[in-house]
């Protein structure tokens, strides 16, 4: 039986700030979602072209307090119901993850909770532990997102180990790059997976960069489209540009999935999890039809993965938190 009371004292309030979603969530320990609030501020970014730190902190700072109300409603829980306040530290934007941080430690302190700091991309992992169709470790994961293209081996649910990373851009920026130079606006993933579906792949060869060991190279195939669209003059362009979203995008999944095989096979995985902004990818998702990916809306940035890590993440007992500090990478 599900009530309130069951869950009083129970639940993880999770917040999320590190780039341009203000989101906060409430998850129960055994990983059901209560709620999942996230406020895009991705129109906002859309006229620069991509996020702008500082207007990015500026408007967490707005958002915070407001998701955080909706979150609790969603959830039916009291700030007296929670057992920990879980927050991204990082890596992330400072500006942006310090509005995050300074408000779970507020909300820990005044209620004097202990206080769990999440890293980020341990984050993007433990969506897959949620429910209704949580996976276990062990599992090899690609986390393919906006500033992250990492290979893992993921052997129990507190952490993992790296095999593979890129050594330019990540998998979403060269999305975002390459959307941007088809003038179809940021964020471009969705926007040239949904272009992608009208256009031949097969009209356009863009090299899949070959480089050492499991790690991945996008810059290379974004300059190879640079130079094709500048060959191409305006109605030309306008023409082709489903063909060259469709071929793009089909370098880019190549590449992740290729290497996902290597890795698989090097390390005798016997599973493959896919988790990230690009592991929404509809072709991504099609190419690889044995991975377990994360559910859609936990692809992209959301606080409901954070409260479900930091179910594996030591807390900090209240009031030792207060100095705790957010970090931009590592
Ligand atoms: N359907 C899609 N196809 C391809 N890429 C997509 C799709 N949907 C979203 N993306 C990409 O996912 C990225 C955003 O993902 P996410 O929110 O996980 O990244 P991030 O939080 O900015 O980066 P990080 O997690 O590395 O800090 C963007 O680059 C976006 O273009
Ligand atoms: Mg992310």
């Amino acid at each position: 039986m599900e009530g309130s009371n069951q869950r009083a004292g129970r639940l993880i309030l999770g917040i999320e700030t590190s780039c341009d979603e203000t989101a906060a969530a409430v998850v129960t320990p055994d990983g059901r979602i209560l709620s999942n609030v996230i406020s895009s501020q991705a129109e906002l970014h859309a006229r620069f072209g991509g996020v702008v730190p500082e207007v990015a902190s500026r408007r967490h700072l707005e958002l915070v307090v407001p998701v955080l109300r909706e979150a609790l409603a969603e959830a039916d829980a009291e700030l007296e119901t929670l057992d920990a306040v879980a927050v991204t530290q990082g890596p992330g934007l400072v500006g942006a993850l310090l509005v995050g941080l300074s408000a779970a430690k507020a909300v820990a302190w005044a209620n004097r909770l202990p206080l769990v700091p999440v890293n980020h991309l341990h984050g993007h992992v433990a969506s897959l532990y949620l429910q209704p169709e949580p996976i276990e470790p062990p599992f090899l994961c690609l986390l393919a997102s906006g500033g992250h293209t990492l290979l893992i081996d993921v052997a129990e649910p507190g952490g993992f180990r790296v095999l593979g990373t890129t050594l330019d851009d990540a998998a979403g920026e060269a999305f975002d790059k390459g959307a941007r130079l088809l003038g179809l606006g940021y964020p471009g993933g969705a926007a040239i997976d949904r272009l992608a579906r009208e256009g031949d792949s097969g009209s356009y060869d863009f090299p899949v960069a070959r480089v050492h060991g499991l790690d991945f190279s996008f810059s290379g195939l974004k300059t190879a489209l640079l130079y094709t669209v500048r060959d191409l003059s305006e109605d030309e362009l306008e023409r082709r540009r489903a063909d060259l979203a469709a071929a793009y995008q089909r370098a880019i999944v190549r590449a992740l999935v290729a290497r996902v095989h290597e890795a698989a096979e090097q390390n005798a995985a016997s599973r493959i999890a896919v988790v990230g902004g690009v592991a929404a990818n509809s072709e991504l998702r099609a190419a690889l039809p044995e991975a377990a990916f994360a559910p859609l809306p936990l692809c992209t940035d959301n606080a409901a993965m954070i409260a479900s890590a930091a179910r594996y993440t030591e807390a900090v007992p209240f009031p030792g938190y207060l100095a705790l500090d957010a970090y931009a990478s590592g």
